[in-house]
């Protein structure tokens, strides 16, 4: 096996009072600081423009640190200094490229205790998600590390006539435009920027406005590692100026972007509208995520299996699971089990190791939700709620929730947080039922609880996704285990994390000599 010396990254256990006492440690270090983001350029951090302070989404009092926006100016400096830079980064090849995201990957461990406080702070991550983002930060690093090594390590010889040499060398592209969401603001940030670095690019990144903070910790750390630094510049700023400027730049020679599925459909169009060479665009977005449950499941599987994939990282992953079918003979008593098993769920400050579910990310999306659940309320039923603990209204708690819908067409989007819906379904009404579910258009996970194979294999061939589960949650896809990614309104592909990532940020040359 090509991946037998790499190995998955590490993390820290949260049981153990040694872990528990570095992480305060690391918290007090953090609170104690004031993060600074803005355009990073050439290793150095520029005025930028529109300044404001970033807070903490558990309590809006708690200034993290400040980050101003990239101007124009910064942009096109950026593309310039990362035009020049690539084209010895390319030459290098693989080889060549692969130490330096390696000393990445120590690098962001060495950092852990630090990065999961922040991440906690910036971002409302509780600590084992905390933990599991640099965890895939790093995977990404190493496994496209050994991508680049293989696939950039040389040409490849084909086969041809005698007399002829043939080769197929693969190449950078130029400058990438790397654009991520703030709910995976490390691993997402960082894995992008590594795909798009191990086959030979430069990187303009743009966070998701939410998490400047930690990405510039992310970029000061790759310069920290060895990287050139005008080979990856930040241009942190809103999607409607930084993100679109750097879509529309001529400079820019490809674009990779993870979020939402509206915001991705922009993008296509903007790239469409460019004039000049026709650029590759990678999309990762949104998915409406169901699983699907019979009478033969294990019943208190399913139920762990659910509250976690649902309201985990307080339901705010793209895989995320958003609507339990339940068959009708063992709804009542899977309900029953699920209610249980949510009041147990401890809500509240993300940085204390005891807490399951923190806070949504911001009050725009914690007032989406309520106006999500007015409606739930007039025309659905609403089964649990959890209940806020004291001192919520300082930030963006929001109530995790289970509600039974009437109709399997009820939901057409996907809702962004902790809301479980449920359908009770009619085992005879399978291939219907799933059927609606298709018909939404995405593509990203889904789940099947049975032991029996045909069911599975029949749910899955009615679904589409991009990520299977059978028998277990449906989040935490981890690198080269689980490649990550999905079809239709829910991404373009390649797949983070698997063989195939880097294909896209390449460009292919085949070399023909007849000698
Ligand atoms: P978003 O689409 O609002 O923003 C994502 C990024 O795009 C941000 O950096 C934003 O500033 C930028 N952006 C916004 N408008 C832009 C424009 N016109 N041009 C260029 N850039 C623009 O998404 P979000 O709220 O940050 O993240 C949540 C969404 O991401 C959810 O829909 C979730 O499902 C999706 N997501 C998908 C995956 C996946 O791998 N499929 C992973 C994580 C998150
Ligand atoms: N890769 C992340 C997961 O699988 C989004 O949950």
């Amino acid at each position: 096996d090509m991946y037998m010396d790499r190995q998955n990254s590490l993390g820290r256990d949260y049981s153990q009072k040694a872990d528990r006492d570095r992480h305060a440690a690391a918290l007090a270090r953090v609170d104690a600081e004031r993060f600074l983001s803005g355009p990073l350029i050439e290793g150095g951090l520029g005025a930028g423009q529109d300044p404001r302070d970033v807070t903490n989404p558990f309590d809006r009092a708690q200034v993290i640190g400040r980050v101003s926006e990239a101007t124009t100016e910064d942009i096109d400096h950026a593309v310039d200094m990362a035009q020049r830079a690539q084209v010895a980064w390319d030459r290098a090849g693989g080889t060549r490229r692969a130490p330096v995201l390696r000393a990445m990957a120590d690098a962001l461990e060495a950092d852990i205790d630090r990065l999961v406080a922040l991440l906690s702070r910036e971002a409302g991550k509780t600590l084992n998600d905390g933990v599991a983002e640099v965890r895939e930060a790093a995977d990404f690093c190493r496994y496209y590390a050994k991508l680049a090594e293989k696939d950039f390590g040389g040409p490849q010889t084909l086969t041809g006539p005698v007399g002829e040499t043939n080769k197929l060398v693969l190449h950078g592209r130029g400058v990438f435009a790397a654009i991520s969401p703030w709910n995976f603001p490390l691993a997402i940030f960082t894995g992008q920027i590594a795909a798009a670095l191990a086959a030979g690019n430069a990187v303009l990144a743009k966070p998701a406005e939410q998490t400047p903070l930690i990405a510039a910790e992310a970029v000061r750390l790759y310069h920290k590692a060895g990287l050139n630094p005008d080979l990856l510049a930040l241009v942190p700023g809103r999607g409607e100026t930084v993100g679109a400027a750097l879509v529309s730049h001529p400079g820019i020679d490809g674009v990779a972007f993870t979020g939402g599925t509206d915001t991705a459909g922009a993008i296509n169009r903007a790239i469409a509208a460019r004039s000049g060479p026709i650029i590759p665009f990678i999309a990762e977005t949104g998915g409406l995520n169901g699983m699907f449950v019979d009478t033969t499941a294990l019943r208190e599987q399913v139920i762990d299996d659910v509250i976690g994939s649902a309201f985990g990282s307080a339901g705010q992953r793209c895989s995320a699971l958003r609507i339990l079918y339940a068959p009708r003979d063992s709804a009542d008593s899977l309900i029953e089990g699920l209610k249980g098993a949510l009041a147990a769920q401890v809500l509240g400050d993300p940085a204390d190791p005891s807490t399951d579910i923190g806070p949504v990310i911001d009050t725009e999306s914690r007032q989406a939700l309520e106006v999500h659940i007015g409606r739930l309320m007039k025309d659905a039923k609403i089964l649990a709620r959890a209940t806020m603990p004291a001192g919520a209204e300082r930030g963006d708690l929001f109530a995790p929730t289970i509600a039974e819908i009437p109709s399997p067409d009820y939901l057409e989007r996907e809702v962004f947080g902790p809301i479980l819906h449920i359908y009770r379904y009619d085992p005879a009404d399978l291939k219907s039922v799933a059927g609606r579910l298709a018909a939404r258009g995405y593509g990203l996970t889904l789940g099947v609880h049975s032991r029996i194979e045909a069911f599975a294999e029949e749910v899955v061939s009615l679904v589409p996704a991009g990520n299977v589960y059978i028998n277990r949650g449906i989040t935490g896809a981890v690198v080269g285990v689980q490649p990550f990614g999905g079809e239709g309104l829910s991404g373009t592909g390649p797949k983070a994390g698997g063989p195939n990532s880097l294909i896209r940020y390449a460009s292919e040359k085949a070399i023909s000599n007849n000698i």
